[in-house]
């Protein structure tokens, strides 16, 4: 058995991960095709790809992955690992999956940060984050996913240049993601003018969350990786 993360509180997985039973179809493709496509955190991503992959992107918290099968489906040349821990949000992107099946996806069942915290060095070309759970109350707000401390180590893992993205519809998240961007010294927000927050970019289709059960106006945040090679 595995020693005990030694900061238990951190390591806490927060949300659901079981949800309503899943289908014979859903339990068997966890069982099959999620054991095709798995990603196991540690190493060099790129050797968890066919070598048709050139560049390695993740989205947390992908949901039902619609977006994520875009992204992969209009960029063949990049692999695409997923992390979502809530079974059915696994289960309707293994189903999308069975029906235009792509062997550019990886996903992992599980906390996105373990991938993250095992990534190499500048070994990631994109990071998604779009619409995580708002955690609302004020002390709460500890559980969000982007923290100070996340900021280091996506900075750690993207490369010099490489895109996060970040969508909500909170309106306590939403500054509280900015404040911390923006703070943050190897980040720099590519935005001009408001219709870049406001407005979806063309290459950025609507999730599932987005097109369900949005609260507010969304907003949609690409900062850059500073590169500092001189
Ligand atoms: C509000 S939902 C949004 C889902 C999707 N991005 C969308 O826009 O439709 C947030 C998702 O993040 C997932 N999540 C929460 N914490 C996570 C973590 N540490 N790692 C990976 N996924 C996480 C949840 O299970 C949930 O499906």
């Amino acid at each position: 058995m595995s020693e005990p993360h030694p900061d238990r509180n951190r390591r806490k997985l927060y949300g659901r991960r079981k949800g309503p039973k899943l289908s014979q179809r859903q339990a068997g493709l966890r069982r099959t095709l999620l054991g095709e496509l798995a990603y196991v955190p540690g190493g060099d991503p790129l050797e968890q790809f066919p070598n048709t992959v050139k560049e390695v992107w993740l989205e947390v918290g992908f949901g039902a992955g619609e977006h994520l099968h875009w992204q992969a489906a209009h960029h063949p040349q990049v692999g695409l690992i997923g992390a979502e821990p809530y079974e059915m949000g696994m289960a309707k992107l293994l189903t999308k999956l069975e029906e235009s099946p792509l062997n550019s996806v990886r996903l992992y069942e599980g906390d996105g940060r373990e991938i993250i915290e095992a990534l190499p060095d500048a070994s990631l070309g994109r990071f998604f984050l779009l619409f995580p759970d708002p955690w609302p109350k004020t002390r709460h707000h500890k559980r969000r996913f982007l923290q100070m401390e996340m900021l280091d180590q996506l900075a750690r893992v993207l490369k010099p240049g490489a895109e996060l993205r970040f969508a909500t519809d909170d309106k306590s998240y939403l500054p509280y993601a900015l404040e911390r961007l923006m703070a943050h010294p190897e980040f720099h927000w590519l935005a001009q003018g408001p219709t870049d927050w406001r407005s979806r970019p063309a290459d950025w289709p609507p999730t599932r969350y987005e097109t369900k059960a949005i609260k507010g106006p969304p907003c949609f945040l690409r900062f850059v990786r500073r590169d500092r090679t001189p």
